[in-house]
């Protein structure tokens, strides 16, 4: 069986923690989506380490950690991340293995991503500009560059012809983005060097095989799921499915071999670039859970927007995914505050609803919140339930019971240690 553990909202949920706590239980751990628009925080021995395309298990020795084929990844990233790595001499050969059929992020790619987006202006989706979207679109266009090429003897034809082509789609845009072409496949082309030092496989058989021989394995997702391609508040979305379902295509395993589901978000919300965000503040609050919880993106650096928790969104994440387990992460941050707001409804066309609807702006949804008393005490320090105020487990209750998953892990701070189990 596997396991599945993705994030419940719009990305940033603290999903690489988790995944890093867990991975003791785990011979494998599979990323299944997503690229290096990911930025995974991890905190252990006083050091924290920020991994974009390596699954998180690759502090762990005796943990195989896969890049699956749903992945996109950029040889000029994944370079730096190994390099990031070098001080803990993991043996990368057999402990990272890399899918074939992965997709890779050209230096042209990543032109388009910063085209595309200067040419819609206002109405950019807030792309990290990692080249996702471009990656993704000639994955389904049929045109896309993986992993696998850079074992045929002319790769570098392909590698040229794409590029070519990229160029001219770039004249489409009309718009003015600076680049020295020769630098960038200079530096993709050391990239290109060491990714072939690592074991190209092929993951889905790999993962078949490891299942067969009742090896546990991990499935790790990226982003989060109100950023999936198909359920996310499109446009404003990634380029991959973030859900559930993107673990079986992203890996190649079939719906009926996942297992547990874990869900993790935030006890409060956050979201970094564009889009709705019906509980969004503007607020003393809003600053101070920026403030506490140093809300700023992982991978871009980009400030983090805040809102009060939103159980409508939750709920309808947890029935997509099918979570079996919820994990809520970051309840420190929201010690102190006197009183906290959830959202239990929206007002939307008229109309009092607890789904969520096709479209979520903030000209078609108004927010009913239910008013909870808050916890002052300091909880970074708790190590068991025991420790934890009266009006957080009020406060899990209320969300256990709206969405009818138990809540198994509440984090209380960003190390590994301050994970407490229920
Ligand atoms: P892209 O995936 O880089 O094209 O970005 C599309 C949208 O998803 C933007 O709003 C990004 O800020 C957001 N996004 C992409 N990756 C992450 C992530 O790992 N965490 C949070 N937001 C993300």
């Amino acid at each position: 069986m596997v396991d599945l553990l993705l994030g419940l909202q719009w990305g940033d949920e603290g999903k690489g923690k988790i995944v890093d706590v867990l991975t003791k239980n785990y011979d494998i751990i599979a990323r299944f989506q997503g690229g290096p628009n990911a930025g995974h925080t991890l905190i252990f021995d006083g050091n924290k380490h920020v991994l974009h395309t390596i699954p998180s298990g690759i502090f762990h020795d005796n943990v195989v950690n896969i890049v699956g084929n749903g992945v996109v990844i950029d040889p000029v990233i994944f370079k730096k991340e190994l390099d990031n790595l070098s001080k803990y001499h993991i043996d990368f050969k057999s402990n990272l293995l890399i899918s074939r059929k992965a997709h890779v992020i050209l230096p042209t790619h990543r032109l388009l991503d910063a085209a595309s987006e200067t040419a819609k202006g206002k109405a950019k989706i807030g792309s990290t500009l990692k080249g996702i979207g471009p990656t993704y679109m000639d994955k389904t266009g049929r045109n896309g560059f993986r992993i696998g090429d850079f074992e045929l003897d002319n790769w570098k034809e392909k590698f040229h012809a794409l590029t070519r082509k990229h160029l001219s789609m770039l004249d489409y845009f009309d718009v003015d983005i600076q680049f020295n072409l020769k630098e960038l496949e200079e530096e993709f082309f050391i990239g290109v060097k060491r990714l072939k030092e690592l074991s190209f496989i092929d993951s889905e058989e790999y993962l078949q095989q490891a299942m067969q021989h009742g090896k546990t394995i991990l499935a790790e997702g990226a982003q989060g799921s109100l950023l999936d391609i198909d359920f996310g508040t499109y446009p404003f979305v990634t380029s991959s499915n973030t859900t559930a379902a993107g673990a079986c295509t992203g890996l190649g395993v079939a719906p009926n071999k996942i297992g547990n589901v874990f869900g993790v978000f935030k006890a409060y919300v956050t979201r970094v670039g564009s889009g709705p965000f019906p509980t969004e503040l503007f607020d003393e609050n809003g600053k101070t859970m920026a403030k506490v919880g140093h809300e700023f993106g992982a991978t871009t650096g980009r400030p983090r927007r805040c809102g009060w928790l939103d159980l409508v969104a939750l709920k309808y994440a947890v029935e997509i995914n099918g979570v079996t387990q919820l994990m809520m992460m970051k309840s420190d941050v929201l010690s102190g505050f006197d009183s906290l707001q959830i959202a239990t409804t929206y007002n939307y066309k008229g109309k009092k609803i607890a789904h969520l609807p096709y479209n979520i702006e903030s000209k078609n949804v108004s927010v009913n919140y239910e008013n909870v008393s808050g916890w002052k005490a300091d909880i970074t320090k708790a190590t068991n339930v025991k420790d934890l105020p009266q009006n957080l487990l009020d406060y899990v209750k209320i969300i256990e019971d709206f969405v009818g998953v138990p809540v198994k892990i509440v984090s209380v701070g960003p190390d590994r240690k301050q994970t407490i189990f229920i």
